[in-house]
C-alpha cells in the first residue's frame, strides 16, 4: 500500500516540478523588479551628498546667517513676517534657506543679493560681497545639487 503512494505521488512529480518551476520564474521576475529600485531608487550617492552638504551649512553657512541676519530675521525682529525667520535650529531651518536660493547660481540668488543690500533689502548690506562670509554663503549656493 505504502509504496504504491509513493510511486502515485512520483508520477506526479514532475507535473509539481513544472508548477514550482513556473512559480519561481514569476517569484525571480518580482524579484529582479523589486530588488534593484531601492538600491538605484534611493540615491546612495544622493543622500550621502546631501549629509556632506548638511555639515557644511550647519558649521559654517548657518553660523554667519545668524551672526548677520538673526537680529532682524528671527521671530520678533522687523523681517519677523519675511520668508527668513530664523529659529537658531540650522537643521530646521535648513529648508527654508535653501527656497531662497538658486542652486549653482550663487550671484542670482535672493538670499544673496539681498544680504548684500541689493533689491532695496530694508536691512541693508549685510554680507559685502568681498567678505570671507559671503564667499563662505556662495560656495555652498555653488555646491548645491541644481536638480532637486
Ligand atoms: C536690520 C534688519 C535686517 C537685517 C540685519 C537683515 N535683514 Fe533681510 N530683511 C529685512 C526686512 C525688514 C525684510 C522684509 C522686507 C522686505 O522683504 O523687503 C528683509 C527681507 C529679506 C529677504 C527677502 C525675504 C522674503 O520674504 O522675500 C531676504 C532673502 C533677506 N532679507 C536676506 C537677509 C540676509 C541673508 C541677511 C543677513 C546676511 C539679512 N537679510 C539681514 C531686514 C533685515
Amino acid at each position: 500500500m505504502r509504496s504504491r503512494k509513493w510511486l502515485g505521488f512520483l508520477d506526479l512529480a514532475p507535473a509539481a516540478l513544472v508548477v514550482a518551476g513556473l512559480g519561481w520564474v514569476i517569484l525571480s521576475c518580482a524579484d529582479f523588479h523589486r530588488g534593484p529600485a531601492p538600491i538605484d531608487g534611493g540615491g546612495g550617492q544622493d543622500a550621502a551628498s546631501t549629509v556632506v552638504k548638511d555639515l557644511m551649512f550647519e558649521a559654517q553657512v548657518y553660523p554667519v546667517l545668524l551672526m548677520r541676519c538673526a537680529d532682524c530675521h528671527a521671530v520678533g525682529g522687523d523681517a519677523k513676517t519675511s520668508r527668513l525667520v530664523l529659529t537658531g535650529n540650522g537643521r530646521v531651518d535648513r529648508a527654508m534657506v535653501v527656497a531662497l536660493v538658486t542652486p549653482g547660481d550663487p550671484a542670482g540668488s535672493e538670499l544673496l543679493i539681498r544680504a548684500g543690500g541689493g533689491d532695496a533689502h530694508p536691512g541693508d548690506i549685510r554680507l559685502p560681497p568681498d567678505s570671507p562670509e559671503y564667499a563662505t554663503v556662495s560656495d555652498w549656493i555653488a555646491m548645491l545639487p541644481t536638480a532637486p
